[in-house]
């Protein structure tokens, strides 16, 4: 399981958030009661749930040691779940599930998603957020890095080139199981800071399981030939900020 390191994940703590906003206020659900954030992470956006809905039982899950850690000291009046998304359900059906960039990470998202909306009351809304730019230079510079150098047999199998689908494939995965259907996907232009922040931002996420197989000086030398292809694609403004597109696909399915 990747380890996490919560504090670069934070370091785009905003640009994270965005997403995770705009999901929020597309779920229609007035007063619930029992509310789950589905690979909570540090709990920055479970804390925007208890923040809307204050008099609900809001839980975050993660099966992150160390971003559970991060979350519980929040010290808000949240439950915070350690558990693995894979199988999970809540003990008795909730009303709302919301998870913001989480779900990319599990497989089988046709069964996953329609298991999990058993967990729903009826009524009940399952908000979703994952990244959908995994064929952006971000991602394909990651393949091609892999590939490229001496460790790929040690990296190509953990490779996730595409663990996300079209939006209609979610409308065919979903639409049987649901009263209502809403789906959109919307590009971010991330106006970052600092030398080749896109490496910055990778490191936080998408390129954690890989580095965490590699020696000290083999993760400098793989970073530095992944920089150099992402400083290619995404290279710096006269004003030194660098633009980052980032496409993500959202759906609230309402049972
Ligand atoms: C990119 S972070 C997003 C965190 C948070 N939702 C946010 O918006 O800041 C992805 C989170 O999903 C969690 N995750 C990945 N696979 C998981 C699984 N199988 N079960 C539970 N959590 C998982 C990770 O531990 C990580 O905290």
């Amino acid at each position: 399981m990747t380890t996490w390191n919560p504090t670069q994940y934070l370091l785009f703590g905003n640009e994270r958030l965005r997403p995770a906003l705009d999901l929020l206020a597309r779920i229609p659900s007035e007063t619930p009661n029992a509310v789950y954030d589905l690979g909570c992470g540090t709990g920055a956006a479970t804390v925007l749930l208890k923040e809307r809905w204050p008099h609900a039982h809001v839980t975050g899950v993660d099966s992150s040691a160390e971003m559970l850690a991060r979350a519980r000291a929040l010290g808000k009046d949240i439950a915070w779940e350690a558990a693995d998304l894979a199988a999970w359900q809540p003990d008795t059906p909730a009303d709302v599930f919301f998870s913001n960039a989480a779900f990319h990470w599990l497989d089988g998202h046709d069964t996953l998603f329609p298991h999990l909306l058993k967990g729903l009351k009826s009524g009940g809304a399952l908000a979703v957020q994952m990244p959908q730019n995994f064929s952006a230079p971000t991602h394909t510079s990651i393949s091609d890095t892999v590939r490229g150098g001496p460790w790929r047999r040690k990296l190509e199998p953990l490779l996730r080139e595409h663990p996300t689908h079209e939006a209609s494939v979610y409308y065919d995965i979903l639409c049987p199981h649901v009263a209502s259907l809403d789906i959109w996907e919307t590009t971010y232009h991330h106006v970052l800071s600092g030398e080749n922040p896109v490496v910055e931002w990778t490191k936080g996420s998408i390129l954690r399981p890989l580095l965490a197989q590699l020696d000290e000086a083999e993760a400098r030398a793989f970073l530095e030939d992944y920089g150099a292809r992402v400083c290619k694609a995404y290279p710096q403004g006269r004003d030194g900020k660098t633009v980052l597109p980032f496409k993500r696909l959202f759906f609230i399915a309402v049972r």
